[in-house]
């Protein structure tokens, strides 16, 4: 049981001393009975009108932590009826990635219903770090490595500054493994840096996001994250 005026300002309809104010007014009701007295108590079950309104229950948010496999789109739904990133998650929530990654692109990806959180890791403002390591085509030059981290012009936009460190030179079949750690995350943005610069990705894969790895999850599997985790996530605003 809970106090009415904080189950109507969870449920998102109003603040909770805009709840107050309408429970006084004798604007909402509980189970069909009208309730004025401010210290009543209701259950999350029970069906609250508030102005006529049936209030939408607050549905619990969960948070996943997939790595992602090739040939997966990382969408709630796609048109071409390909496999999601949602399918591969046994949930009866409604779910959805935050942010992308493309079809060909492995590695790590959030799914939640948690619009808050989304909104927070993909706002640039909080400059969140991803790391990527990406196999290119051609044997990658320090010159490059550098106009890399100073940003380049993609779609007619310098990318913000950015750390890569060469992790291989493979001259035998003429290509090389980059770590890229980048704060954005622009359309395609690692591939579009790359080939600013002369280079095809052949592959790319997302490592982490903040203090989130891939520790322990294989390519398909998935884990949920801990409250703790979800909370940190805020603390990780880079200014
Ligand atoms: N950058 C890309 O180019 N592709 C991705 O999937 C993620 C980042």
């Amino acid at each position: 049981m809970e106090r009415l005026q904080k189950i109507i300002a969870e449920s998102g309809y109003c603040s909770r001393r805009k709840a107050e104010e309408l429970i006084k007014s004798g604007k909402v009701k509980v189970n069909n009975t009208i309730v004025t007295e401010l210290g009543t108590k209701a259950d999350y079950n029970d069906y609250i009108e508030v102005e006529g309104n049936p209030l939408s229950k607050k549905e619990d948010k969960v948070y996943y932590l997939l790595n992602k496999p090739r040939g997966v789109v990382a969408s709630a739904t796609d048109d071409k009826g390909r496999k999601t990133v949602v399918d591969l998650i046994k949930t009866d929530k409604r779910i959805y990635p935050v942010g992308r990654l493309d079809y060909d692109t492995t590695g790590l990806i959030l799914l939640t219903n948690d619009g808050e959180l989304t909104n927070f890791l993909i706002h640039p403002k909080n400059n969140i770090e991803k790391v990527y390591v990406a196999k290119i085509k051609g044997l990658i030059t320090k010159e490059d490595l550098k106009k890399l981290c100073n940003g380049v012009l993609i779609d007619g936009k310098k990318t913000s500054k950015s750390k890569a460190k060469i992790l291989k030179i493979d001259k035998k079949n003429n290509s090389s493994v980059v770590e890229l750690i980048i704060h954005e995350g622009r359309n395609h943005q690692v591939k579009k840096m790359f080939e600013s610069i002369g280079y095809d990705v052949l592959k790319l894969k997302r490592e982490s996001i903040a203090f989130l790895t891939l520790d322990g999850v294989k390519s398909g599997e998935y884990r949920s994250l801990s409250i703790k985790e979800v909370k940190k996530m805020y603390g990780e605003k880079n200014d």
